[in-house]
């Protein structure tokens, strides 16, 4: 399986790359290899998203939910343990057919290249038409960008790929 090491997102990048993706109140935010959750709380802190994370790293995700439940934030913010590789854990993601990666308005993600590389087949067949996609430092390979900012790169689905 495709991985790479925890490195997390300052609250202020988190702003810019949420920024870059005008993201607005109400809209669906997912983050692939959330580590501790850091963009999702700014995600739903300052931006009013419905956020969801998605962390191979079961400690990570121990952190993280324990942060979102002291910020008052669990019904705005969920995490879920598991591969994002492992198409049966999309499947019964929450066990609710309604939190699939098809309803996200962003996604967003701090991957290395190769990690990306494997990820797009899945981002690729399962956006919506308009949904974006905000990485920080790595350019999605064969991906146009609609905007790049600071080392952020803002895609979309139906423009850029
Ligand atoms: C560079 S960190 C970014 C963490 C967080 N998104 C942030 O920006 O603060 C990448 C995270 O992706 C997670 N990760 C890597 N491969 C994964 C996979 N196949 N499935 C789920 N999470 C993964 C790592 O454990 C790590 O926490």
């Amino acid at each position: 399986m495709a991985t790479c090491d925890y490195v997390p997102t300052s609250e202020a990048r988190a702003r810019e790359m949420l920024s870059l993706a005008n993201v607005k109140e109400g809209e669906v935010v997912y983050d692939l290899g959330c580590g501790t959750g850091e963009i999702l709380i700014v995600a739903a802190e300052e931006f009013g998203a419905k956020c969801f994370g998605i962390e191979v790293n079961s400690r990570l995700v121990e952190w993280a939910r324990e942060e979102v439940e002291k910020r008052g934030l669990g019904d705005r913010i969920k995490i879920f343990h598991g591969n994002i590789f492992e198409p049966r854990f999309w499947l019964h993601l929450g066990g609710d057919p309604s939190i699939a990666i098809a309803n996200a308005d962003v996604v967003t993600y701090y991957l290395t290249l190769w990690v990306q590389e494997e990820l797009k087949p899945l981002i690729e067949r399962e956006l919506a038409q308009g949904a974006r996609v905000v990485s920080r430092e790595f350019k999605v390979m064969g991906w146009t960008p609609v905007k790049v900012n600071n080392g952020i790169y803002l895609f979309e689905k139906g423009r850029s790929f």
